[in-house]
């Protein structure tokens, strides 16, 4: 992947306004898997972020959706009364106590068997999950739809709180079954989501809702794919409970998708080339994931550490970042997309292009990974008492 990030950086570059090649606006990106350190992870200092970047007069735009958005993207969420919570997957405390514990034995028996590298990504899953407070944060930035009273009636904030109170039980979900489990050190991950939703996310949306929606469309796929992954090894693994608390965040993560696709659907109608350059901005700085600068206190290469077990174990790969483009690009069927010219042309010829050169980058990356494979080595995750994966 370090090559890929290079690649991207260095060789897919969209053209800009003035038709040169985009030269980047200095510093380097975050990298998905970054330089030892031996500071913990931050957001980029070198060059001020660009903010506010949507010209004033779209806002418009996000104003004239607002019913719209109470047609089509609210009767995704689901009523409370119809939600799952998560004490309806956990042992429950209300039972005389050895029923109590006996169904928390169960759930001890279920997960012992768990291998350490499959909970290495579910913890890691789970802390991504617990830094919702940065993650309404960053919808709460961007201009025109964000919710300016805190309870606005606004279809925009209505939604944003709303997707927010849905993914608050994907956290506490895991985390409750992960505490109840035994196998991992409590101490630690909390630590850690301290130190995350203190360091915040650097993702680049500029305060812009195109951005925005184009990477939570990404985002929220990358979501479902992960979680459905990690409900297949569970259930491999022999915990078929875990599973299907797996599963049910998974079908959760793909609801939230449809949403945000259906949403820029809808601004490539209204907006076709803002929004296309937009798509293009967003792949171009490539998606960074949301837990990008996770610390425990010890390792500063744990987000890197935590990707490559991911990547390892195929609950989330390189593949998958092409598949996940891949999709969106058919989704919203930006090949077919007419009358662009210029910059918003070039825009879509770059994205359109982009995953099979990407795929190309990866095999020859794969490849000299395989000749490597000797110098292959471990990392110790504090989250699991210091045991060591291999990577
Ligand atoms: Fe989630
Ligand atoms: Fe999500």
């Amino acid at each position: 992947m370090q090559t890929l990030n290079h690649y991207l950086n260095t060789q897919i570059l969209p053209r800009g306004r003035d038709g040169n090649h985009r030269r980047r606006r200095g510093g380097s990106m975050p990298q998905i898997f970054g330089a030892a350190t031996l500071q913990p992870p931050r957001a980029s200092l070198e060059t001020k972020r660009k903010t506010y970047s949507m010209p004033p007069e779209k806002v418009e735009v996000f104003n004239s959706l607002e019913s719209w958005v109470s047609q089509r993207v609210l009767p995704l969420l689901k009523p409370v009364e119809h939600c799952w919570q998560p004490q309806k997957l956990l042992p429950d405390p209300s039972l005389p106590w050895d029923e109590f514990s006996e169904q928390v034995k169960e759930l001890r028996d279920r997960t012992a068997e768990l291998p350490d590298e499959y909970l290495v990504v579910l913890v890691g899953d789970m802390i991504t999950e617990d830094a919702l407070p940065t993650y309404q944060s960053q919808l709460n930035s961007w201009d025109g739809v964000r919710d300016v009273t805190g309870s606005s009636h606004n279809p925009w904030a209505v939604w944003i709180r709303s997707w927010t109170a849905e993914e608050n039980r994907h956290g506490d979900l895991l985390k409750t079954y992960l505490y109840l489990s035994g196998r991992v050190d409590m101490l630690m991950i909390e630590k850690t989501i301290q130190y995350l939703i203190g360091a915040g996310m650097d993702i680049q949306n500029e305060n812009n809702p195109y951005l925005g929606f184009v990477y939570t469309s990404f985002q929220e796929r990358a979501a479902f794919v992960s979680h459905g992954n990690t409900a297949r090894l569970a259930k491999e693994s022999g915990d078929p409970v875990l599973a299907r608390i797996c599963g049910t965040i998974a079908a959760d993560e793909k609801r939230h998708e449809n949403a945000y696709i259906r949403i820029i659907e809808k601004l490539l109608e209204v907006d076709p080339s803002e929004t296309m350059l937009a798509i293009a901005d967003v792949m171009h700085k490539k998606i960074t994931m949301p837990a990008h600068l996770m610390y425990d206190g010890r390792d500063p290469m744990l987000f890197t550490h935590f990707s490559m077990v991911a990547s390892k174990l195929g609950v989330y790969t390189a593949n998958d970042y092409s598949d996940i483009l891949e999709f969106l690009v058919g989704r919203w069927r930006l090949e077919k997309l007419e009358g662009l010219k210029g910059e918003g042309k070039r825009a879509q010829d770059f994205v359109c292009g982009l995953a099979p050169r990407i795929r190309k980058l990866q095999e020859r990356a794969d490849e000299r990974a395989r000749k490597m494979k000797k110098q292959s080595h471990g990392a110790k995750f504090s989250w699991i008492f210091n045991k060591e994966v291999a990577l």
